[in-house]
């Protein structure tokens, strides 16, 4: 139930206002004592040509719903309390009808494609890499329950002249069977090594360009390599994407578009766009550095391959919305991408948003790959489910499935850490936090959840079981409060393009759920506690959900 709306309804009899203004005009005092909405009057003392306070005091008198138990009028504002059994009865009612579809919008609202994760061949995945693929898969999740069809979209950075300057390095320093052990760590260091190198001797650089030039005309030696190195990187990634349980509609990376892009170097020059500038061909813009399209021998570009890319997304796909979840640091590049979108006359561009977070930072500064200091994604993730089973261990060595469970709450861990923060945030990596198993984490989410899946099951819980026996207070009524924001909740989620809304509120409700449980005994046996066991049934169901929304398992025992 949206009580906002409801309540809006309600007030609309009594005010020469539109139902959307007196909605938005709603709002929710902090403090209990204040009620649980208020309206202030202030914005309508001019039209209505008299004090805030009089206004509150006239609605008050006239002022009648089943859903409200009596209103105050506090400094011209009217605090609603509202007729807790009522409001209670609707939402429990909504949620326990519902179950895991309770907060699902209609399916109308078109495709959105979601550009993410998108690692590097032959690189580590970075913990920047970790941070675009929980936050687009996160908003994948959202944008379903809202009602988009979501297309995840792995970018793989899999073309560009970093691969002729590695295949340049192997072949010089390169070991078969080394590159076959290891795959990533060697490609890697190879690189390094061509870096320090290149320093010394700029020949090398020119050498990586023309075996750029190789790959992308089609040189069977450089592709056998190129489709290599991919094929090992790719195999090594996928070991990370099962841990996290992500999958993608697309694995169509930068090489994908190879063959795409004279198509659309043409246009540009049809619509003459296509400008010369020290040889290179450029897209001139008017609020942003020119768009380089073609270097001056003829090597395309990042941005060539991802004006392919859009355009072959709204052809395939005929998005509404097209997500880019990508770091804060290439801004100015999807500037550029969308303008030169909207020059060529693309109306859709419109709907192409980049979605930038902040940076993994590892004692304050940027984590970079280029000179090999990065953390393997792989290995953070395996030390945190070792230290989950390690916990289970000690605490609930009979646990069934500890194996499948300890994989839950250490990939959670790092997931809920990333995902609780508004995503802009710059993050300190540190393990340590990641892995804390009490505060505002993912295993506390995820253990408060099993700890009422335990109730539900201690207490024989049938479901439907009747609530109207139960009697609310300020314990018991707090949870119904937030249960109903739910839906608003993952509204605002995806406005925001920000899964932290939803993050937050799980926290929310472990913590007023905790406080019950602390609170009350939940299975004395009287009259009320199948009502109890409702309730308790309702955490569950929302807690799981809001958990999957984020791209995170409930296990029902822990
Ligand atoms: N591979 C790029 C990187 O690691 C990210 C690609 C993002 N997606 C895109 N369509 N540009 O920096």
């Amino acid at each position: 139930m949206n009580i906002q709306s409801e309540i809006a309804n309600v007030l609309e009899a009594y005010l020469d206002l539109p139902k959307e203004t007196i909605e938005q005009l709603l709002e929710k005092p902090k403090f209990a004592h204040l009620g649980d909405m208020a309206f202030p009057c202030f914005t309508l003392a001019k039209s209505m040509r008299k004090a805030p306070q009089l206004i509150a005091e006239e609605i008050a008198e006239k002022i009648e719903s089943p859903l409200i138990d009596h209103v105050e009028v506090v400094s011209g504002y009217v605090n609603i309390f509202f007729h807790q059994p009522i409001v209670a009865a609707k939402v429990m009612e909504e949620i326990l009808d519902q179950k895991e579809h309770y907060g699902d919008f209609p399916k109308d609202k078109g495709v959105m494609t979601i550009d993410l994760s998108s690692p590097n061949i032959a690189k580590p995945f970075s913990m920047g890499h970790l941070r675009s693929t929980v936050i687009g898969n996160a908003l994948g999740l959202i944008a379903e329950k809202n009602g988009y069809t979501p297309i995840r979209i792995n970018h793989l950075g899999d073309w560009g002249t970093q691969f002729g300057k590695l295949i340049v390095a192997y072949k010089r320093w390169g070991k078969e069977e080394e590159v076959r052990k290891n795959p990533i760590k060697e490609l890697l260091k190879l690189y390094v090594l061509f870096h320090e190198k290149a320093e010394e001797d700029p020949i090398l650089n020119e050498e990586g360009r023309k075996w750029f030039n190789y790959l992308e005309q089609g040189n069977e030696e450089a592709t056998k390599l190129w489709k290599w190195f991919r094929k090992e990187s790719l195999e090594e990634f996928n070991k990370i994407y099962q841990l996290l349980g992500i999958s993608f509609d697309s694995n169509d990376g930068e090489a994908f578009f190879n063959d795409k892009m004279d198509a659309v170097v043409d246009i540009l020059k049809e619509k003459q766009l296509l400008v010369e500038s020290e040889g290179a061909q450029v897209v001139e813009l008017e609020e942003f550095p020119p768009c380089l399209i073609k270097k001056s021998d003829g090597a395309t570009l990042y941005a060539t391959r991802d004006l392919a890319a859009a355009i072959y997304r709204q052809e395939n796909y005929q998005f509404v919305k097209s997500l880019y979840v990508v770091g804060n640091e290439q801004t100015l590049h999807f500037k550029q991408l969308f303008q030169v979108l909207e020059k060529m006359g693309y109306d859709w561009a419109k709907g192409m948003v980049h979605i930038p977070f902040g940076m993994m930072l590892k004692d304050g500064k940027k984590m970079s790959t280029r000179k090999g200091k990065v953390v393997l994604l792989e290995e953070v993730l395996q030390a945190a489910i070792e230290l989950a089973e390690k916990n289970i261990d000690e605490k609930n060595p009979s646990l069934e499935k500890k194996e499948e469970v300890a994989k839950q709450v250490g990939t959670g861990a790092i997931i809920f850490h990333d995902l609780k923060h508004y995503r802009l945030t710059d993050i300190e990596f540190s393990l340590q936090d990641m892995l804390k198993f009490e505060g505002e984490t993912g295993p506390y989410i995820q253990y408060t959840h099993a700890r009422a899946c335990s109730l539900l099951r201690k207490g024989q819980f049938s479901h439907p079981a009747s609530i109207t026996s139960l009697q609310w207070d300020h314990v018991s009524f707090p949870i119904v409060k937030i249960l109903m924001d739910f839906p608003t909740s993952v509204e605002k989620a995806i406005e925001h393009y920000d899964p932290s809304e939803i993050a937050k509120y799980v926290i929310d409700l472990a913590k007023a759920f905790n406080k019950y449980y602390a609170h009350v005994q939940i299975l004395e046996e009287n009259e009320e506690k199948q009502g109890r066991l409702s309730l308790v049934y309702a955490v569950t169901l929302v807690l799981k959900e809001g958990l999957r929304l984020l791209g995170i398992s409930a296990p029902e025992a822990m």
